[in-house]
């Protein structure tokens, strides 16, 4: 096979692999009411979209066809307008915009955010470049996990700490811009258990790309058992342990000037997530990388070398500081 003949098939092929799943991120398999009512507005648009273009290109192709130049052929017959075809050429386009339009009308006020009495609510809050979770019916707060349970609808009320985010889970409907001293809302049920990822999706710095999230949809009794586990305050500490160590070093640390941990007292700062159960998440950095102690240790270590332009600063540590505190941050389950 010639060589430029081989290039081309490597690129078919790699476009075409290029399209092999799976897609954590698609919009086109919605498991909530909000997400189908986007897709079936999209799906309705595209076939108005297939039976414009069959009629247009089918006509087109008629014309050119039928009335190609034939030699010997006297020039074609001029004709100075036609009052019935340019009526019926305006009316069509205004009649296929009604139904474009009445359906999209339609699902803008379905997905306008007003959610139905006994909603749970939940505030979001877009920081640079994490997401922050709070359920104040029931004194939760955590970070870029959000837990909802499944087939109850949920009413988000969304803000910003600083620049104009985007929130996106795509697989549970709709995008919605995240503004300080705004609040955007969004509403919908989600009707599948499984994780769902999302990013977002408005350009807001340095880690934009990095400041990702995770829903996760659980099962009403798991939902509870994690509500509970959150509810239920730090966990115990055995005295004289590692983890006790490790506790002493957060506290004496810049740790207490940007985090809240509920068994530090002087750590009540919201600048950064709330650690008090971080030991529970399966990620972080905003799910940069796997919630490890290797990984941990090089985050409070330097984590602008994990994560470009992360607002944490540098911790220089003795090495069994850092290992205590990795230790004691790992035990906050
Ligand atoms: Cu936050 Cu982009």
């Amino acid at each position: 096979m010639p060589r430029r003949h081989k290039r081309w098939l490597t690129t078919l092929l790699l476009s075409v692999t290029g399209c092999a799943g799976p897609f954590p991120q698609t919009t086109l398999a919605p498991k909530s009411d909000f997400g189908i009512a986007i897709d079936q507005l999209f799906t309705n648009i595209f076939w108005w979209a297939v039976a414009v273009f069959v009629v247009v290109e089918g006509l087109l192709l008629y014309a050119i066809i039928r009335f190609r130049a034939r030699p010997g052929a006297p020039p074609p017959k001029a004709t100075h307008g036609h009052t019935a075809l340019e009526i019926g050429w305006t009316l069509a386009p205004a009649v296929i915009l009604v139904f474009i339009a009445v359906p999209t009308i339609q699902t803008i006020f379905r997905t306008s955010g007003q959610a139905p009495d006994g909603a749970m609510q939940v505030e979001v809050i877009g920081h640079q470049w994490w997401w922050e979770f709070r359920y104040p019916d029931l004194g939760v707060v955590t970070a870029n996990e959000l837990h909802l349970p499944v087939g109850r609808p949920v009413a988000l009320a969304m803000t910003s700490a600083d620049v104009i985010h985007s929130y996106w889970a795509p697989g549970l409907g709709g995008k919605r811009d995240v503004i300080l001293g705004r609040t955007s809302r969004l509403a919908f049920t989600a009707d599948s258990i499984g994780t769902y990822y999302g990013q977002c999706a408005e350009f807001c710095g340095e880690s934009h790309a990095n400041m990702r999230l995770r829903v996760v949809v659980d099962s009403a009794s798991a939902f509870d058992a994690w509500v509970a586990r959150e509810q239920a305050g730090p966990a115990p500490i055995a005295p004289g342990s590692v983890e006790e160590k490790g506790r002493a070093v957060f506290a004496r640390s810049a740790c207490i000037a940007c985090h809240t941990m509920e068994d530090v007292p002087a750590a009540r700062a919201v600048i950064g997530p709330n650690l008090t159960h971080v030991g529970a998440r399966s990620m972080i950095g905003s799910e940069m990388v796997e919630n490890r102690p290797d990984h941990l240790a090089q985050w409070i270590a330097n984590s602008a070398a994990m994560k470009p332009g992360s607002k944490m600063p540098p911790m220089v540590l003795p090495p069994e500081d850092l290992t205590a505190l990795v230790a004691y941050l790992r035990s906050r389950q």
